[in-house]
């Protein structure tokens, strides 16, 4: 009974075509990778990237994977390793690449093979604008998006950066999966409020699961 409970409180939401919100798809991960979190931070520590028109980011980053995404005054890039320390960012662990290729196949894109994950921090005060992941070579993989510690508004917009975006709350455990039609649709987050979680305080940490080659 408790599971059928569960399980109809929990909604796949379609957003587009080829773009799904999967409501609490990780929650039964959120200790284990928040753990991780804390300790791919022990070895590539969270920063606040530079835009390449010279701007602080106001969400901290880190990378753990093959490749991390990384910004500078040269531009927005993939790189195999972490500028801070000279050496490669720290190893994905198989629950997250498992976690994000699962939630992959559930909303229909199946054989993800995730080779990097961008880890936001995001204080209350910080948000990200609206902006389309087109760093990757091969578009033809989705992105996967995981939510965890207090809620957000993900901003969900179009094919153009004047689309007004839909307004949806990211909860502790929410994974969104874009790709396909869907997979260069703007999007991004409101400012964050203060809140209270848990897990992790007033933080929310974002994990995105991409192919980067
Ligand atoms: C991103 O677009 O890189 C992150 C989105 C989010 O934090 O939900
Ligand atoms: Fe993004």
């Amino acid at each position: 009974m408790m599971e059928n409970l569960f399980a109809f409180d929990r909604r796949q939401l379609a957003l587009d075509q080829g773009a799904v919100l999967l409501e609490g798809f990780a929650l039964s991960l959120d200790r284990v990778l928040l753990d991780a979190v804390g300790r791919i931070a022990e070895a590539a520590p969270f920063r606040h990237l530079e835009t390449p028109g010279g701007r602080r980011m106001s969400v901290a980053m880190t990378n753990t994977g093959r490749l991390g995404w990384v910004s500078d005054r040269r531009g927005y890039r993939y790189d195999e390793i972490d500028p801070i320390s000279g050496r490669p960012w720290p190893t994905m662990p198989k629950a997250f690449a498992e976690m994000a290729r699962n939630a992959a196949a559930a909303a229909g894109f199946d054989g993800f093979a995730p080779e990097a994950c961008l880890i936001n921090r995001y204080e209350p005060g910080t948000k990200l604008s609206l902006h389309q992941d087109h760093d990757e070579r091969n578009l033809d993989q989705p992105i996967v998006s995981v939510s965890l510690g207090v809620d957000a508004t993900f901003l969900w917009g179009g094919q153009t950066r004047g689309d007004r975006p839909q307004r949806i709350t990211v909860q502790n455990g929410d994974v969104v999966v874009w790709g396909g039609p869907a997979r260069l649709t703007f999007h991004g987050v409101d400012t964050l409020a203060d809140s209270d979680h848990p897990l992790t305080v007033a933080l929310r940490y974002n994990l995105t699961f991409r192919t980067a080659a």
